[in-house]
């Protein structure tokens, strides 16, 4: 995969992208061939237990990507540019994503519309290919003032459709649209040369990314725009529990696990 073809998907073959933030799971979705594998910073969340992406560091993401390379030798990559690593100045922004890149990821993914669209450019500029994100933007949590879905209103929805258009014009690759209403994220698509990949944001994008931990159900929270196809946190959570049994009992080790 590269960023040829991913442009080339638009409209059509939906594009898939999924999380993933260390070897295994990046083995299981290098496995599965997912077009895109993105290291979010929701790894904030899901793998360090925060309670949202804001204390994210640089220091975090890297090791997380090279995890994620090794893990997926082949895989296109995308690297969440986390909180305060993009908003300084374009050459802070430029220094983090080539840092990114010799992580081992193959593009960028930065929060943010039309303000940052000069930081765009000069990161694409630098040969950085990035992708863009719109609608609910987990590290703006505490101005959004919650989990909030975009473009309900006239202005949030022109603001979006602008804000599509300064990053389609900056040069971005493609934008995930995060929840954003259906109606709006159509139009945003439709309006929009570069693939839209939506989360929460409706059946009309070109694409659509989960959260890894929701999809194999090793997260426990509820969401409308997640399809959970396991329920992994529980198949774990009896393996350990009769591992646990089995010592206490003493049937673990027998005579086929000695020497
Ligand atoms: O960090 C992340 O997982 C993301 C997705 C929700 C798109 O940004």
């Amino acid at each position: 995969m590269n960023i040829r073809k991913i442009m080339e998907m638009k409209g059509k073959e939906p594009i898939v992208m999924i999380t993933a933030y260390d070897y295994p799971s990046a083995k299981i979705a290098a496995g599965s061939e997912i077009d895109i594998l993105l290291v979010g910073d929701s790894l904030g969340n899901v793998v360090l237990g925060y309670d949202s992406t804001v204390p994210v560091t640089m220091e975090d993401m890297l090791i997380h990507i090279k995890a994620v390379r090794r893990g997926a030798p082949e895989a296109f990559i995308v690297g969440d540019m986390p909180f305060l690593s993009y908003e300084i100045g374009p050459e802070k922004a430029i220094e983090n994503a080539g840092l990114m890149l010799k992580a081992g990821a193959n593009a960028v993914k930065l929060e943010g519309g039309e303000e940052f669209a000069d930081t765009i450019r000069r990161i694409t500029s630098s040969g950085i290919p990035v992708m863009g994100h719109l609608g609910f933007t987990p590290q703006s949590v505490n101005l959004l003032g919650g989990h909030r879905v975009q473009g309900k209103t006239p202005e949030s929805r022109a603001k979006l459709l602008k804000d599509a258009k300064a990053l389609e014009n900056a040069g971005c690759f493609s934008i995930v649209l995060e929840l954003v209403t259906e109606e709006v994220a159509k139009e945003i698509t439709e309006s929009v040369k570069i693939p839209t990949i939506g989360i929460g944001a409706g059946r009309y994008c070109d694409g659509q990314v989960l959260v890894f931990h929701d999809v194999v159900g090793l997260s426990q929270g509820e969401f409308k725009f997640v399809k959970r196809y396991a329920d992994t946190y529980n198949i774990m959570l009896n393996a350990v529990t009769q591992y646990k049994e089995d010592v206490k009992r003493k049937i673990f080790p027998d005579e086929k696990n000695v020497f």
